[in-house]
């Protein structure tokens, strides 16, 4: 082995531990990595939030509050009915919509609309709200989550996949752009 081939097969060693090294710090670093953007990239690369379809415009009319279903877009084979979801359109007039949560804000009950008091009730520990969603009385401490929402092609469509939780921002976003 001559002096001059030393430094070379030193050299050749050491990058082959850098690679071996690098290499094996990717293949540790892509769960990491991957779990960490999850919550980004939503469940089948799919993000968790995506606009839905809930019906054309003549399924809901003005004045009305009615229920509809969609299909979560975060779904898995074996969720079966599970993932449709119901949830409360209330219709004001023209493009304006409020789409509630079916959730109470309390502990999650499915609220029930009651037309002629013009009220949402929870069957579970007697939560009220308002037709607008916000809080009547009872154990809840606000009102109604809401979807939001636009009109698209006639239809009505909300951001689906989670569930909402940012209704005092969606409904300031609203007032903003009507005096409802
Ligand atoms: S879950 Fe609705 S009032 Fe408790």
């Amino acid at each position: 082995m001559s002096e001059t081939q030393q430094p070379t097969r030193r050299t050749m060693l050491t990058r082959l531990g850098i690679l071996l090294n690098a290499g094996i710090g990717a293949v540790l670093a892509v769960p990491v990595v991957s779990y960490i953007l999850s919550p980004l990239r939503g469940k089948n690369g799919k993000p968790y939030n995506q606009w839905v379809r809930l019906g054309p415009l003549e399924q809901f009319p003005e004045g009305e509050t009615r229920l509809a279903t969609f299909r979560n877009p975060v779904v898995r084979p074996w969720d079966g009915q599970t993932a449709d979801i119901p949830c409360w359109v209330r219709r004001i007039e023209g493009e304006q919509f409020q789409v509630f949560a079916i959730n109470c804000a309390h502990l999650g009950c499915p609220v029930r609309w009651f037309a002629a008091s013009g009220l949402f009730m929870c069957p579970c520990h007697g939560g009220v709200y308002y037709a607008d969603g916000s809080r009547a009385s009872g154990p809840p401490e606000r009102g109604l989550f809401e979807y939001e929402h636009k009109v698209e092609d006639g239809q009505l469509a909300i951001l689906a996949g989670q569930l909402p939780t940012l209704a005092a921002e969606n409904r300031t976003a609203r007032r903003k752009t009507c005096d409802c």
